[in-house]
């Protein structure tokens, strides 16, 4: 059989929030080639159900599939949440998922055992991050609080703007209030906000951003697996999406932290 290792690997998103992980993965694997898939149509999946979740899930899965990648990344912390299982289900190769790698991150750098974790409604509301911290550490405390309005004033490039302040002021004081010592990070948008979140909390609690935490894991797997790519060239980067919407080069450019190019729109 061919080795797959020189093949690209498969990263999704319900919109652009993912290319997060995608920017912590081409930092930390420069000559993997990669595919993101972004929902930019159906965005945002946060406040979805999750049945509706997991069809567009899988439907995704199964596109990426298709382009025969070596490695499936469940980028988006509400499609992980609650169709990770059915990923896996219908997937030849390995699936990696951002809860998985938030929550192992977490563990490592609580100290007093008071972990919060905020995210979208889905995401709080499927209980994965506690599931998955409690499966490694049953002992830890868990605070969960949901977030439904800082998906969209990043989306709006309000990164440092009194509005998004005052709103995550008052999402955070109930998570304060439980004394935790480590926050996750629980949704693509939040590393964007990264600043005014430690700025908030102070800097005695340690920020998990499960982006930066998903590119280990899966450098780990590579190797482990033998699925690195021995090429040493400049790798390809492919990017689809189903829509393109308002202000998508400027937001999608400051996710990734450099220019997006080679964008193509796909209809189902
Ligand atoms: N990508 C989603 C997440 O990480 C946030 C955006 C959405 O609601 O779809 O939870």
């Amino acid at each position: 059989m061919r080795s797959m290792s020189t093949h690209p690997i498969g990263v999704f998103d319900s919109g652009i929030g993912g290319l997060t992980v995608v920017r912590s993965l081409m930092e930390r694997l420069p000559f993997e080639r990669i595919i993101y898939l972004g929902d930019t149509a159906r965005v945002p999946y946060g406040v979805k159900s999750p049945d509706t979740i997991t069809q567009y899930a899988t439907q995704i899965a199964r596109f990426l599939l298709q382009k025969e990648v070596k490695l499936l990344i469940i980028a988006c912390n509400t499609m992980a949440a609650v169709a990770y299982h059915s990923v896996k289900e219908l997937s030849p190769v390995p699936v990696l998922d951002v809860i998985e790698a938030g929550a192992r991150r977490a563990i490592e750098e609580t100290r007093r055992k008071q972990i919060g974790v905020i995210g979208t409604p889905a995401t709080i509301n499927s209980n994965a991050y506690a599931r998955a911290i409690h499966r490694q550490e049953p002992d830890i405390r868990v605070f969960s609080r949901a977030c439904p309005l800082l998906v969209p004033l990043v989306e709006e490039g309000w990164l440092n703007h009194p509005v998004t302040r005052l709103t995550a002021e008052e999402y955070l004081r109930p998570v304060m209030a439980e004394h935790v010592d480590t926050l996750v990070l629980g949704c693509t948008h939040y590393p964007l906000i990264k600043p005014l979140i430690q700025d908030i909390v102070g800097p005695d609690i340690r920020l998990v951003d499960s982006a930066e935490a998903m590119a280990n894991i899966t450098a780990h797997l590579l190797s482990e697996a033998n699925l690195g790519t021995p090429e040493r060239n400049p790798p390809e980067y492919r990017f689809y999406v189903t829509d393109v919407p308002y202000h998508f080069q400027t937001i999608g450019e400051s996710f990734l932290g450099r220019t997006l190019s080679h964008v193509e729109i796909i209809k189902w």
